[in-house]
């Protein structure tokens, strides 16, 4: 009888310590240990129950139950601190961890539309309009269509006049092409008259730069065959489009120019936009702004695609396109257009244009 209120004594000891200690078991770890030393299979509980053997029958019944009851107190206590242990430690990583959205993000450097391919994109749209398809060429030609089909046989004095980078003159001699005339005989080698399409495109001339010369640029090249077409139709092709780009007054002046493939030849020019055909500096105060030359398809050109000159007639032109550019928008430096300066290109941005577009 006297050892049973030891066993109850030291079951209520074990519950006081267990508890305090519980309290102050600030980690997971901590607790695992705790759990160790009183409710795990070597803990002080167990050890109590394992002695129970030696404890008088008639005693055992209570003091197994007050183990229990001590067990089961302890036991919730533990799942208590340990799903607040857990909820804290899970604040404390959410806490370490935090990512901080309000910072303003990194703007990405989205393109522009290049002015020239803007233009590129202007004219090919107001022909469009007047019936026009746009085609394009290869930019590394042959001799054969750079001159030969264009009139311009080798060893002619005209040939020099384009300053072409060769790439090799071997066999076939193989160029860059010098202008946008080589595809007015792959189109009539490839179709029937009636026939109207635009070529923009790539040009390369040995050329010194300057400020309205580049060795890289680009032109326009237009072609219209039919059975009556004539410099009239030209004229009125060419006016259209320059007031559609420039504004309704522009006029369109004819000089007589030679090129081998038309006949007759001219160069064309617009009246200046800006002074109104006064003069001014942009257009050098001669109220005109050259850009580009045209005529009559020679009867020779369309007669080497088998074409009836009797019966097929029709005009070409090829213009600068850089020029365009710089006349409509007062860009007074060529040599900006392949220069990658941001701060000219962004100039050009435009929000009705779609951005990025990959272009043939
Ligand atoms: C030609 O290239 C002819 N193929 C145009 C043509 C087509 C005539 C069809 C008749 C029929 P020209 O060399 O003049 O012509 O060049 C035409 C235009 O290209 C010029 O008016 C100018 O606007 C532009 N251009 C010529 N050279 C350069 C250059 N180095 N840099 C920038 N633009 C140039």
């Amino acid at each position: 009888m006297a050892e049973s209120p030891a066993v109850l004594d030291q079951l209520e000891s074990i519950e006081t310590s267990a508890l305090a200690e519980l309290t102050s078991a600030s980690d997971l770890g901590a607790l695992a240990e705790w759990e160790r030393a009183y409710l795990g299979s070597s803990g002080a509980i167990t050890g109590v129950l394992r002695g129970m053997g030696q404890l008088p029958a008639e005693l055992r019944p209570e003091v197994g139950r007050t183990a229990n009851q001590v067990k089961q107190r302890l036991t919730t206590a533990y799942d208590g601190r340990k799903s607040d242990l857990q909820a804290s430690a899970l604040t404390g990583k959410l806490a370490a961890e935090t990512l901080d959205v309000t910072l303003p993000g990194r703007t990405p450097l989205i393109g522009t539309v290049h002015p020239i391919s803007q233009m590129i994109d202007e004219v090919s749209e107001i022909f469009a309009y007047l019936g026009f398809e746009t085609v394009f060429g290869p930019e590394i030609e042959i001799g054969r269509y750079n001159f030969d089909m264009l009139n311009i046989p080798a060893d002619h004095p005209a040939r020099d006049v384009w300053d072409t980078i060769i790439v090799n003159d071997e066999r076939d001699e193989v160029v860059l092409r010098t202008h946008t005339s080589p595809m007015q005989a792959r189109v009539m080698e490839q179709r029937t008259a009636p026939l109207r399409v635009i070529v923009p495109g790539r040009v390369y001339r040995y050329e010194q730069q300057d400020a309205s010369h580049e060795w890289m640029f680009h032109q326009i090249e237009g072609l219209a065959l039919d059975d009556r077409i004539t410099m009239a139709d030209l004229k009125g092709t060419l006016t259209e489009l320059a007031r559609q780009l420039f504004g309704e007054d522009t006029r369109v002046r004819f000089r007589c120019d030679f090129f081998p493939f038309v006949e007759p030849g001219v160069e064309f020019a617009v009246s200046c936009p800006f002074c109104g055909g006064n003069g001014c500096r942009v257009c050098k105060q001669s109220g005109w702004i050259e850009m580009g030359g045209a005529g009559m398809v020679h009867p020779n050109v369309l007669r080497w695609v088998n074409y009836d000159p009797d019966t097929v007639q029709g005009w070409a032109f090829g213009l600068g396109v850089e020029r365009l550019v710089m006349v409509k928008y007062g860009v007074n430096d060529i040599r900006a257009f392949a220069g990658n300066d941001l701060r000219f290109l962004r100039q050009f941005a435009r929000a009705d244009i779609g951005q990025g577009v990959v272009r043939a």
